[in-house]
């Protein structure tokens, strides 16, 4: 929900599109933050795997929500997310949370505690937000909205030279077909196919999108 002066982008898309790249370079453009939507179901991933909980058992993931210590800030222009007083990294991007991260997501208890802590960050600041559900879910008022697409070819082998294992269009598979947030184009939100972009030529079609959406901008 947009509150008082702050506003959100939202920029939603599968797996390995670029939009994490787009959405860092907006934020840069803009003077925005850029939170990671992503890496917040991923520290929950982690930590659930950590306890040694089967990713499966769904009860087991809702009763230990409350134990949790995730907390969520901002460095740099950059969101954060914490577990333990500790920031989380490279641990986020670990083969195991790749392959549960899906599955965990898909649980509602898991979406509310985290949708909820999205929002909040639109309290302190202005914000480009990059996730499956933030122009459907997260903030379906905000006028800006783009959904970055790309072949699965392009996306395959882009996580392959970033030298992650990734499977790519099994998460996609998982995060378009489950009940609750599924990756959709957002009502409102224009399509940018990425496929055969550079990165300057993708933030520019970018910017010229969330123009013609009516964000104003010092050119
Ligand atoms: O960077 P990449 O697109 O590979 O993934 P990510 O943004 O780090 O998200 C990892 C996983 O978290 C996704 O595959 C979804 O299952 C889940 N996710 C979600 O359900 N909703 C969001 N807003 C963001 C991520």
């Amino acid at each position: 929900m947009q509150t008082h002066s702050h506003f959100a982008i939202a920029i939603d898309g599968p797996a390995a599109s670029g939009k994490s790249t787009i959405a860092k370079c907006l934020a840069r453009e803009l003077g925005l933050v850029m939170v990671n939507s992503g890496a917040m179901y991923r520290a929950v991933t982690w930590k659930i795997l950590q306890m040694g909980i089967d990713p499966q058992d769904a009860t087991a993931i809702v009763a230990a929500l409350p134990l949790l210590q995730l907390s969520c800030g901002v460095s740099g222009n950059y969101s954060t997310v914490s577990l333990d007083g500790k920031v989380l990294d490279e641990e986020l991007r670990e083969t195991i949370v790749n392959q549960s991260v899906s599955i965990i997501a898909a649980i509602p208890a898991v979406r509310n505690m985290l949708v909820q802590l999205q929002r909040d960050y639109l309290n302190h600041t202005s914000l480009v937000m990059e996730g499956r559900d933030i122009g459907s879910i997260v903030f379906p008022d905000t006028p800006y909205k783009i959904y970055v697409d790309a072949s699965e070819e392009v996306r395959a082998a882009r996580r392959s030279a970033e030298g992650v294992t990734d499977s790519v269009a099994a998460r996609d598979k998982a995060d378009s077909n489950r009940n609750n947030s599924p990756l959709i184009v957002a009502e409102g939100a224009v399509v940018l196919d990425n496929s055969d972009h550079t990165v300057a030529s993708a933030v520019a079609a970018a910017l010229d999108i969330l123009r013609s959406q009516g964000l104003a901008m010092h050119d």
